[in-house]
């Protein structure tokens, strides 16, 4: 089956200085690709070639087998975009910027009214439709560009840092949309700085940095292979440390030492729920009063630390950072 996009050796330069250096990757209908990388990889400026924004200069973009330089108006037909930044219309109402976009769709005016009121009602900004934009919270401005990237029931929907600036309540909102639309069908290119939010959604991750991919796989692969999550076991008292240490040892989990000073326990976890109630349950059965258990994932900044630092030391060699310091 052709794939939804299919991006080959795609560049990228802003004044001699190259910001895309040959990415590949490929999303299969109907899945979500997280992106993923610290700021300046590339993200965006790969999402705005696949989205026919900007020309590549070298390398190809095709989305459903339609190449975004050639074939930009078929491109464009086919894809939604919910950019880094709002792009709606701060002076009009969010009923009014849904309505302006139902007719760049060519929507006949009354189908237009009826889009841009479904749109609003879906998003929860039905009472705030008739409003100024200018008004809206960054939760209800996000939400607005989402709808604005779905008037036209793209089969190919790029979010670049859908999340990014909201609240929990908002974020689990937009996840939710997100979610029900890629259960529909929908193709998702999904930029993110948040590990979690590309647990969350996405099928399969691309971790990109100074533009390049440095990391590609199945979601609960890369995981584990990254780091997965960490378990902190602490007893109420430091003494106990040592004893629940010996327990969880004897019932099979390699378990590295405390925190002399808390007694804190971090036992990294395979990435699997089943693992996390094992362990939870045999911590719990040695009786040790605790002071706290908490799950944590590792930050990006500490994949990408472990990333970088695994793949930089063979480029060296292979001349890679000549290329990067002449960057
Ligand atoms: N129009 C432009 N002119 C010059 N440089 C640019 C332009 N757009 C992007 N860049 C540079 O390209 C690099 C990659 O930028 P890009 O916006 O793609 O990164 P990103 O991965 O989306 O980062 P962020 O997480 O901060 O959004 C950055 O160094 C940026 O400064
Ligand atoms: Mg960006």
């Amino acid at each position: 089956m052709t794939p939804a996009i299919l991006i080959e050796d795609l560049a990228k330069s802003y004044g001699g200085k190259p910001v895309v250096r040959g990415v590949s990757l490929e999303v299969p209908a109907g899945h979500v690709l997280g992106l993923l990388g610290p700021n300046g990889a590339g993200k965006t400026t790969t999402v705005k070639m696949v989205s026919t924004l900007i020309r590549p200069d070298s390398g190809r973009a095709l989305v459903c087998g339609h190449d975004v330089v050639r074939q930009a108006r078929e491109v464009r037909a086919l894809i939604g975009l919910t950019g880094q930044y709002a792009s709606v219309d701060e002076d009009i109402s969010g009923r009014e910027n849904l309505y302006v976009i139902s007719r760049l769709f060519n929507l006949p005016r009354r189908t237009a009214r009826a889009r841009a009121d479904e749109m609003l009602e879906r998003f929860g900004l039905t009472e705030a439709g008739t409003r100024p934009v200018g008004g809206y919270s960054g939760g209800m401005r996000r939400r607005l560009d989402l709808a604005a990237s779905l008037v036209g029931d793209p089969r190919v929907l790029c979010l670049d840092e859908p999340t990014t600036g909201l609240d929990p309540h908002s974020r689990n909102a937009l996840w939710a949309e997100v979610r029900r639309l890629a259960g529909q069908g929908t193709t998702v290119l999904l930029t993110t700085q948040y590990m979690e939010e590309a647990e969350a959604l996405a099928d399969s991750l691309v971790v990109i940095d100074r533009g390049r991919v440095i990391a590609r796989g199945r979601t609960e692969e890369l995981r584990s292979r990254l780091g997965g999550q960490v378990l902190c076991v602490r007893p109420e008292q430091v003494g106990d440390a040592a004893a629940l240490r010996r327990a969880l040892e004897i019932q099979g989990y390699p378990t590295p030492a405390p925190d002399e000073e808390t007694g804190q326990i971090r036992l990294p976890l395979s990435g699997d729920g089943a693992q996390l109630s094992e362990v939870v349950k045999a911590v719990g059965q040695t009786g040790i009063p605790l002071s706290g258990v908490t799950v944590h994932m590792p930050s990006l900044d500490e994949v990408f630390l472990t990333l970088t630092g695994a793949d930089r030391a063979p480029q060296a060699q292979a001349g890679a950072l000549s290329a990067r310091s002449a960057a």
